[in-house]
């Protein structure tokens, strides 16, 4: 009995020094004073030991395990003073915080400029029906421009029979005639988003991409309105000294219509081989015009009384203008080493 007593004291000492976190200290507990721990198996033999012997440890081992106690509980108040010195003020492991993805702070870039020009932001829907993309916008359901339009068509069930079936907006016109039959003139609105196309992925063409429609409508709106909001935006966009040039052009929600392209920011049309307009001194940047009388009846408003001008620009090019990006297929890859630049 004494030999066992004095190898359990020596383990003790050994396991008290090696202890050194919470789960190691209660596992010692469990060791040396759970029900079926060592201390309980010496008590277990004290009934076999003589008349003499039994009273005599039986009172050891009550020592014992009162000594035991205090010793554990003797760590764990070391263990728990070691916690309490925490140095709060140790600044904390960096951590990786997200940002806006380019394309979302040039689409609010475009909007912010036509903010501060008097227009408001409303969001038009992803999910569009062949009415508000096609033929409330003077798009027959037999013009061939329809084809390059035709996108990706849903099998939802469909409300009535004038809104078609429905479909992955191809452009965010449709916005256009939602606002317009939703809300009276004077009206001046900027309507961002993703839109979608049957277009093959390459360096510049993308089955999904974004866009942000403009309008106006008011009595007296005309094409100069239209020149001026648009100087206004690329002076403000891309810098302060960019001109526009205006070609005709036939879009069937808007007449006249026309593209429009600005001077190259880059080489302000001095260089035979600039990277940017190849020498051409112009960008194309937007396709815009006055609103077709048929669109704003179909949206009903009176195209005797009011008038509008409309327009519509990509952003993937504006941005990838802005930042000399090459490839449009960076946009969407995800690789946080092009994303973490801007
Ligand atoms: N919706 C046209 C497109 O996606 C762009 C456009 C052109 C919008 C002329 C307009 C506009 O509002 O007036 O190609």
């Amino acid at each position: 009995m004494e030999q066992d007593v004095k190898r359990l004291e020596e383990e003790l000492q050994a396991d008290l020094q090696k202890a050194n976190t919470a789960e190691d200290i209660e596992a010692l507990r469990v060791k040396y004073l759970g029900r079926k721990a060592v201390v309980n198996q010496l008590f277990a033999k004290v009934p076999t030991l003589s008349g003499e012997e039994k009273g005599k440890w039986g009172r050891g081992l009550n020592l014992l395990k009162g000594t035991i106690t205090a010793a554990i509980e003797e760590k764990i108040k070391g263990f728990k003073g070691k916690e309490e010195k925490i140095d709060l003020t140790y600044p904390s492991k960096e951590f990786d915080k997200g940002s806006k993805h380019i394309l979302s702070v040039v689409s609010q870039d475009i909007c912010s400029v036509f903010e501060k020009l008097g227009f408001s932001i409303v969001e038009g829907t992803e999910i569009e029906d062949e009415w508000h993309n096609f033929s409330a916008l003077n798009i027959p359901l037999d013009h061939p421009s329809r084809d390059a339009f035709d996108t990706f068509y849903l099998d939802l069930a469909q409300k009535n029979t004038r809104q078609g079936k429905f479909l992955l907006r191809s452009h965010t016109s449709p916005s256009q005639a939602r606002v317009m039959s939703e809300m009276k003139p004077p009206l001046a609105v900027v309507s961002p988003g993703r839109v979608y196309r049957p277009d093959q992925v390459d360096a510049s063409h993308s089955f999904m991409f974004h866009q942000v429609e403009g309008f106006a409508i008011d009595k007296d709106i005309n094409f100069a309105h239209l020149k001026g909001v648009l100087l206004n935006f690329v002076r403000l966009f891309f810098a302060p000294d960019t001109n526009l040039r205006f070609r005709p052009h036939f879009f069937p929600f808007t007449e006249p219509s026309a593209e429009v392209d600005i001077s190259c920011f880059i080489c302000k049309g001095k260089k035979e081989k600039c990277s940017l307009c190849k020498g051409k001194g112009w960008i194309e940047i937007l396709g815009c015009g006055m609103i077709h009388p048929k669109v704003l009846a179909n949206c009903n408003i009176d195209p005797k009384k009011y008038k509008g001008f409309a327009f519509g620009m990509g952003v993937e090019r504006p941005a990838m203008l802005k930042y000399g990006i090459n490839d449009i297929r960076l946009f969407y890859e995800n690789d946080v080493k092009f994303l973490e630049q801007f």
